[in-house]
């Protein structure tokens, strides 16, 4: 199974948006990763379904984003007009988590579902054949440049096999502390989505670091 890269962009240069989404285009990014922080779910805010549209209008790579918010059910619809591709709703964040998937099903977009890091996989048993996704965070989210919590190894490779048993096809990402010492680790694990955000940002040549975390997903 094809491995894919999606770049998280929190940590990206504002000032400069489209230059930087071009390196991350020619770098070889699958999807573009946003992560939406409201300060109350998460301890950090990011940005909202304005700068959503903006990146829309100047990119083609799919979009995907990680509502890390409270009260997802008010945000959805923004965030699918904005563009969004894949809507991710954390398990923690909603009492009506079956309703919340089905809106999004229903918006013709894919949908998925993220689980912290202490948050069992049980918790989606009876939702795993609605979702397009599952997202296991390994850092608690917030921030990037946290991390990686370990024992969430044994996570990815306990939701590799129940999503192995589905019918449906899901997909199985993980987000949070991955670099280029871990990411073989997590890929074996099960993992097919790989979230990358800081060591992409803070390096000097983001196109090269793209480039060369690509050479070993699909090794
Ligand atoms: C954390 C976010 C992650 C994070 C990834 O709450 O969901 O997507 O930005 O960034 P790194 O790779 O730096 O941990
Ligand atoms: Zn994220």
């Amino acid at each position: 199974m094809l491995k894919k890269l999606a770049p998280s962009i929190l940590d990206i240069d504002f000032t400069c948006l489209e230059r930087e989404l071009r390196k991350i285009e020619s770098g070889g990014a699958d999807l573009l990763h946003l992560d939406i922080m409201d300060g109350n779910f998460v301890p950090n805010i990011s940005f909202g379904p304005r700068i959503v549209e903006s990146i829309k209008n100047i990119t083609s790579l799919p979009l995907e984003v990680h509502l890390m918010v409270e009260k997802p059910e008010n945000h959805i619809k923004s965030f699918i007009n904005a563009g969004g591709d894949i809507i991710i709703v954390h398990y923690e964040t909603s009492k009506h988590l079956d309703r919340l998937i089905q809106i999004i099903n229903e918006a013709n977009v894919k949908s998925g579902i993220a689980l912290n890091p202490a948050t069992t996989l049980s918790v989606i048993e009876y939702l795993i054949n609605k979702i397009d996704l599952l997202l296991l965070m390994t850092v608690n989210p917030g921030f990037g440049g946290q991390k990686f919590i370990p024992e969430m190894i044994t996570k990815i490779e306990k939701a590799r096999k129940i999503i192995d048993n589905q019918k449906k096809s899901i997909s199985l990402e993980v987000d949070g502390g991955i670099n280029l010492d871990n990411i073989s680790e997590v890929i074996k694990a099960g993992a097919e989505i790989i979230v990358v955000g800081q060591i992409i940002f803070k390096s000097a040549n983001p196109e090269m670091t793209i480039k060369k975390i690509k050479n070993i997903m699909n090794k």
